[in-house]
């Protein structure tokens, strides 16, 4: 049975968002026609082609507050059913605001599509979107003709979570199963695909969501799909510090940049300790062994990709067994050449050929250490830390505002110290509306609140020379999560920088595996 359908949304332009629910003429309602779709055709990388349907500019509010991101579009490949799962892709980057696109035949869109499942794409309202107001609110503090900032925290969540809703109050008029919905993002995007699975029906979204003219719909999600998540924004500077104080670029930092790394290194145990985490092999985590942990998570990641035939060089500061691994012996009996094609001279290294009793001999099939201060200095040398603090900047030691000042930051446009350290450090009041925000943005807030319906399947990755955000930051949420019962596929992508999409191969098996 249809649902509401009336006229399509108005484009309406904005009042501050507090104010909107109010001043609003409110659209007639949300609207999708089935027979509205537009038959497309897209070629992937092998040449193979993909048909499709494509619905798009689907408003998923009806109180529009900017009409170039508040929709989504909805691609449809031959054959989808009512019961194809659903992949919404979002591609929400430095928490700026995201247009809805179409989907990329490189990427896990046109993947998706291939695979058989339904593609939505969204817009979403961030950091950077802006409209002008069209009239005087006295109330609200706005100005006819002043530039309103529309996608501060939580926005661009506010609008996922409406997107996500817009899709079950249509569930039945449109393919695809919205109880089969997968998220996927990568860095802000991991980040929102973290929010949208960690908080699905949670109350403190809701009066939020309903002024937008949000359905009224759940809106949990059964996977999500993170790529080097941007996350715990709040603890992300004391995790980062923790782990990169001692390279030696860090130690290099001005003495004042220095300082501030120090005090925050110094806040991360007792956040670790906080949060209760154990291992996988049930070991209680604490800062005395954490270490530890992350240097198994790169030996996993490493050995995996060394067992895939990746060259792992020693001299990032992996160990290997003494052990020797078998390697047939060249056709012609030869002593085999090393691939750079020098026969090894002196004695046995990791990874080169070895003659012994006849046969030729690998050394060191498993890793079985790593010296973390050697690969620490190497992630650092392929790209150089941000400073300290990596993400609260603004006005610690007279340093600028960065993207996550300005996210935090209100319709005015401003940018705000969103941590005590930052504020206390900036001589700056972190106030109670901003730590709120805070809050409702930080998914390890939702993953043991009864209140939540937490996604049950997820599969987190960061790669293993990404320094974005520090190697805790994933790990913590990946392990409250297993913690918690949930399902989680947690990899340390072996040599890959700060990247999403990838592995796309072993990505659909997996979603294959969660949505049969
Ligand atoms: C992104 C990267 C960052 O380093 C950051 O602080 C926020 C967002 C991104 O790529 O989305």
């Amino acid at each position: 049975m249809k649902k509401i359908i009336l006229s399509a949304v108005a484009v309406l332009v904005a009042c501050g968002m507090a104010t909107q629910a109010k001043n609003k003429v409110k659209a007639a309602g949300l609207n999708f026609d089935p027979t509205a779709g537009e038959e497309r055709v897209m070629t992937m990388p092998d040449g193979s082609q993909v048909r499709y349907t494509a619905w798009e500019r689907l408003y998923f509010v009806t109180n529009v507050e900017d009409s170039a991101y508040q929709f989504l579009n909805v691609y449809a490949p031959e054959g989808a059913t009512q019961q194809s799962p659903i992949l919404l892709r979002t591609y929400v980057g430095g928490y700026m605001a995201s247009a809805a696109g179409q989907p990329q035949a490189g990427d896990a869109s046109g993947r998706a599509l291939k695979e058989g499942m339904v593609v939505v794409i969204p817009g979403s309202r961030g950091r950077s979107s802006t409209v002008i107001a069209t009239k005087t609110n006295k109330k609200a503090g706005i100005k006819k003709g002043q530039t309103i900032y529309t996608g501060r925290a939580p926005a661009a969540l506010l609008d996922l979570k409406a997107a996500i809703r817009y899709l079950r109050h249509f569930d039945s008029e449109m393919p695809g199963n919205a109880e089969k919905i997968v998220t996927d993002g990568t860095s802000a995007g991991g980040a929102m695909s973290a929010l949208m699975g960690a908080t699905g029906n949670h109350p403190a979204y809701e009066p939020l969501l309903q002024a937008m003219g949000a359905a009224s719909e759940r809106d949990d999600v059964l996977a999500s799909v993170c790529y080097c998540p941007i996350t715990d924004l709040d603890h992300a500077d004391m995790a980062y510090e923790w782990l990169y104080n001692s390279t030696h670029s860090r130690q290099q930092a001005d003495e004042r940049v220095l300082a501030v790394s120090n005090d925050l290194k110094a806040q991360f145990p007792d956040y670790l300790a906080s949060l209760k985490l154990h291992a996988p092999d049930g070991t209680l985590l604490s800062a005395d062994n954490y270490l530890d942990y992350v240097k198994s998570e790169l030996i996993r990641a490493a050995q995996i990709a060394k067992n895939a035939g990746a060259d792992i060089p020693d001299s990032l500061g992996f160990k290997f067994s003494e052990d020797t691994g078998f390697s047939a012996p060249p056709i012609n009996g030869g002593m085999r050449r090393s691939p750079a094609g020098r026969a090894p001279l002196g004695g046995q290294r990791a990874g080169m050929p070895m003659r012994s009793g006849g046969t030729i001999k690998k050394a060191g099939e498993y890793i079985v250490d790593l010296d973390m201060d050697k690969y620490l200095n190497y992630v650092v040398s392929t790209q150089p830390l941000k400073t300290a603090p990596a993400f609260d900047t603004k006005g610690v030691a007279e340093q600028p505002a960065s993207g996550e000042n300005e996210e935090f930051g209100d319709s005015n446009g401003s940018s705000v110290n969103f941590t005590e350290y930052g504020a206390m450090k900036a001589s700056a009041y972190l106030g109670e509306d901003v730590k709120r925000n805070v809050w409702l943005m930080n998914p390890m807030n939702f993953i043991e609140d009864k209140s939540a319906s937490v996604a049950p399947h997820w599969y987190i990755r960061h790669g293993a020379r990404d320094r974005d955000t520090a190697f805790p930051v994933p790990i913590n949420l990946a392990l409250k999560l297993l913690n918690t019962g949930h399902d989680v596929n947690f990899l340390l992508a072996w040599n890959r920088p700060h990247s999403g999409d990838y592995a796309l191969d072993e990505l659909f098996q997996w979603i294959k595996d969660v949505t049969r």
